[in-house]
């Protein structure tokens, strides 16, 4: 599976953006994340021409929990699109790189006094309300800010459970996130939203989950959505200017996993969103949307250098078993320079991955192999990938990391985080800097009864690591 720009090069080793993956790996170190930049602002465009063929009236905000950083919400920028932000973290990420604040949706399901206090003072956008304490202390904010009337939409529950990993569905009954429609508390919500003068209410909002294959659940709740906002303008008398259906759209991680076409997911949301309106007779609204995945997930790479391989015997009999069954086969293990600090998905939602030899791209894929981080867990990356022999010092490639892997990144086993790095037509830019191991111990300090009386007078003589 070749994605992007991604190629094999006449040397017989894979390519990004036009640039060598083994000469990366060299000159940039590993793990290494590689985003290219080609594949990442076609998708932007593939999504917003996909939607704005269909139904003109759209807002298309990239959901930056999937992989932020200053180059990326320019990329944003550049391509038109809004952004989403979900922490302090994030929306500070978003100022840094001079985001028009004006197109920003402040997101959390447990957003503190500082987080709204940070997005009213930069004039965010948005404000998606996920409970009723918010709207308390949303309105609590604005009365420091005399004047300042804050748009906001309702995040709501539409009580559809999509088909995909338990840990990435959301838009059930039973989540954390977002008021409940079938109860009526969304409702009540947007009730208390209208009542308070600060506070404008432009829409609601919805999402049902990640890594989705088909469109189904969206039409589920677009329906309830629908059934929502004729309620809410029964109830209230207020035009709902804006639906935002969140992200969702699945990618491509197996060369033989199915992957929805914006096209085809374009075609099933414009399709239902018509019908249900007709339905209950409203007009259109903007038609909001907050792509993560779909965006960055197949634009990104992670290059790994093999280390130690080895061959054990796959024990039956179950556990306690000591015998190796002569008739059952052996697996061999390939172990990486990373793993689960870098990339936690398979440990977290049982994800699955490809991977390329990039140093011997060229070669048949037909042995299996499993290949192993270095964390002190059993940090299998991919089970059963299928590489040429695999040798130590080999550049392995995997597939698909565009989304939620530098962004879920942890320093677990005090791993520096990768850097990350931007390729187009040749030429390769960092645009996140590797964490140096100096870096895990910049904020540790040391009470004055822990210090070791060599370190305070100065005796040890321990040299900072530069790598
Ligand atoms: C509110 C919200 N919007 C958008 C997204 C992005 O989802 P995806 O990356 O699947 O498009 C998420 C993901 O968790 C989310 O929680």
């Amino acid at each position: 599976m070749l994605l992007g720009t991604q190629r094999i090069s006449s040397e017989g080793t894979l390519e990004i953006g036009g640039c060598n993956a083994v000469e990366l790996a060299r000159a940039f170190g590993t793990p290494l994340y590689v985003m290219d930049e080609a594949a990442l602002r076609g998708a932007c465009r593939r999504y917003r021409k996909a939607f704005e063929s269909r139904y003109p009236r759209n807002l298309i905000h990239y959901a930056g929990k999937a992989f932020l950083c200053t180059a990326m919400v320019r990329i944003a920028e550049q391509e038109g699109l809004g952004l989403d932000v979900a922490s302090a973290g994030e929306l500070h990420t978003a100022l840094m790189a001079d985001f028009p604040p004006s197109r920003i949706n402040m997101h959390g399901n447990s957003k503190s006094l500082y987080e709204l206090d940070m997005a009213v003072r930069n004039g965010v956008g948005h404000i998606t309300i996920d409970n009723r304490l918010e709207i308390e202390m949303l309105a609590d904010v604005l009365d420091r800010y005399p004047g300042h009337v804050q748009g906001v939409l309702v995040r709501c529950a539409p009580g559809v459970d999509p088909e995909t990993h338990r840990y990435i569905r959301t838009g059930q009954a039973d989540t954390k996130f977002g008021l409940n429609i079938a109860d009526g508390s969304a409702l009540e919500a947007v009730r208390l939203v209208v009542a308070k003068p600060n506070l404008r209410f432009k829409g609601i909002h919805f999402h049902v989950g990640s890594q989705l294959t088909d469109a189904e659940s969206h039409v589920a709740a677009i329906e309830a959505a629908a059934e929502l906002i004729a309620s809410i303008s029964a109830a209230t008398g207020t035009d709902c200017e804006i639906l935002n259906i969140g992200g969702g759209l699945g990618v491509r991680y197996l060369s033989d996993g199915a992957a929805l076409q914006v096209e085809d997911f374009a075609d099933s949301i414009v399709g239902s969103l018509r019908s249900s309106l007709e339905r209950y007779g409203l007009p259109e609204p903007i038609l909001a949307q907050e792509p993560g995945r779909a965006i960055v997930g197949e634009a990104g790479t992670t290059l790994y250098t093999i280390g130690a391989v080895k061959t054990v015997p796959v024990l039956t009999g179950g556990r306690g078993s000591r015998r190796a069954d002569s008739r059952t086969a052996t697996r061999t293990y390939a172990s990486v320079d990373g793993g689960l600090s870098d990339n936690p998905r398979p440990q977290l939602y049982e994800a699955r991955y490809e991977a390329i030899c990039a140093s011997r791209a060229a070669e048949p894929h037909d042995r299996v192999v499993t290949i192993a981080g270095k964390h002190c867990e059993t940090d299998v990356l991919i089970w059963d990938a299928k590489c040429p022999v695999l040798c130590p010092g080999d550049i392995l490639a995997v597939q698909t990391t565009g989304a939620y892997n530098y962004a879920m990144a942890s320093n677990y086993n005090r791993f520096p985080k990768p850097a990350v790095v931007l390729v187009n037509d040749g030429q390769a830019d960092v645009i996140v800097e590797r964490e140096t191991i100096e870096d895990m111990v910049r904020c540790d300090r040391l009470p004055d009864r822990l210090v070791k009386p060599s370190l305070r007078d100065g005796e040890a003589s321990i040299a900072p690591e530069t790598s």
